[in-house]
């Protein structure tokens, strides 16, 4: 295979992103899209130049010139577009959160290696370059005993929601809520540098419709601990920062590091990252890319591993807050 010919589900903004990221790649062509509806898939694809529409998700599966689909529906439905994409014998970049649950996530990876399909969590920092900065260089702040990594950020969804809408960010129906859309950037890359940890407490702030606005979670190493803060009820300006007996490194955002500081005791403080020549989201893409032409069906830097143990991860601080969504139930 030389070339990779794209399925997009879901017609919002980030599947926008994801084309746009796709241009700087020649080896991507983006085929076709599917739509619930004929009027925003041909508006989408007019837009963003695409040859064809689907409204109807197995007809796009049949289509044998499509190598790959990316997944950008709400969570809730991931697992039914991989697994039925993956019964059609696609190659997988779904959006993060891979599933609702573990139980979902263990039975597509199942199946994915089974079919010896390469299946990828779209979590776009860990194939940045600035993030490899930050591993390259957590050997200089010696031992790590405390780790913040705080994502807030005010949802444009929420206004809405107090006004009594049901988006779908804010919805239990669509496995959604501030850890699932948010606190998963900070979790990805503690559980990726430091392991699993020994235990966790964590708290959330939570709405009227039982879903979290915003939540806290302290991870216990017992060598060190792990601050994770993250909401979609308001903005924060504070960055996050891992820091070690020798010094700390200071990150401006988890989700997607651009500018990293590491700052050593006795030494000046130096930028060790700043700026990126693509989108952030270029790097995951070009991995998934990169890894699907040497003809491999696992990521390196997005193992399957990583991938359980923060699925894991959200599971529990879902079980100890008592945030349930409906496909909890169905497996
Ligand atoms: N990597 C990132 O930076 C990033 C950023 C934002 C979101 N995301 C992820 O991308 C995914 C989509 O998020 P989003 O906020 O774009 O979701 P969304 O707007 O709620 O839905 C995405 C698409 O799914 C379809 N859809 C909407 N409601 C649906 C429903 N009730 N049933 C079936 N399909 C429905 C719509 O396409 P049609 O109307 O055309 O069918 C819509 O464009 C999520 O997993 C999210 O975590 C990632």
């Amino acid at each position: 295979m030389s070339q990779i010919k794209f399925g997009i589900v879901g017609t919002s903004p980030i599947a926008k992103k994801f084309i746009m990221a796709c241009k700087d790649i020649p080896e991507i062509l983006i085929y076709g899209v599917y739509s619930r509806t004929e009027e925003m898939g041909s508006q989408f694809a007019k837009e963003m130049n695409i040859p064809h529409v689907f409204t109807n998700y197995k007809a796009m599966l049949e289509t044998e010139d499509i190598d790959a689909v990316y997944v950008a529906s709400p969570n809730a439905y991931h697992f039914e577009h991989v697994d039925l994409a993956l019964e059609y014998h696609k190659h997988i970049l779904c959006e993060k959160p891979f599933t609702s649950n573990s139980k979902e996530l263990n039975c597509l990876i199942e199946k994915a290696k089974d079919k010896k399909f390469l299946m990828m969590e779209a979590m776009k920092p860990l194939a940045m370059p600035t993030y490899h900065t930050i591993k390259e260089n957590l050997n200089k702040i010696g031992e790590v005993r405390k780790i913040v990594f705080n994502f807030c950020q005010y949802s444009s969804k929420y206004p809405a929601f107090l006004k009594g809408e049901n988006p779908n960010i804010f919805n239990p129906e669509f496995s959604a809520g501030a850890l699932m859309d948010i606190g998963i950037y900070c979790i990805y890359p503690c559980i990726d540098l430091f392991g699993m940890p020994k235990s966790m407490k964590c708290n959330a702030n939570k709405l009227a419709n039982g879903i979290d606005g915003s939540g806290s979670i302290l991870f216990d190493y017992q060598d060190k601990e792990a601050v994770i803060m993250y909401s979609k009820m308001n903005d924060s300006s504070l960055g996050s920062e891992i820091m070690g007996e020798l010094g700390s490194m200071f990150i401006d955002h988890i989700s997607s590091p651009t500018r990293i500081e590491l700052r050593q005791k006795g030494k000046e403080s130096e930028i060790i990252s700043e700026g990126l020549k693509y989108d952030p989201m270029y790097y995951e893409v070009r991995e998934f890319t990169d890894v699907l032409l040497e003809g491999k069906t696992e990521s390196d830097k997005y193992s399957y591993k990583l991938s359980c143990g923060v699925m894991s991860v959200l599971d529990e601080v879902r079980r100890q807050v008592q945030v349930i969504f409906p496909a909890d139930k169905s497996l």
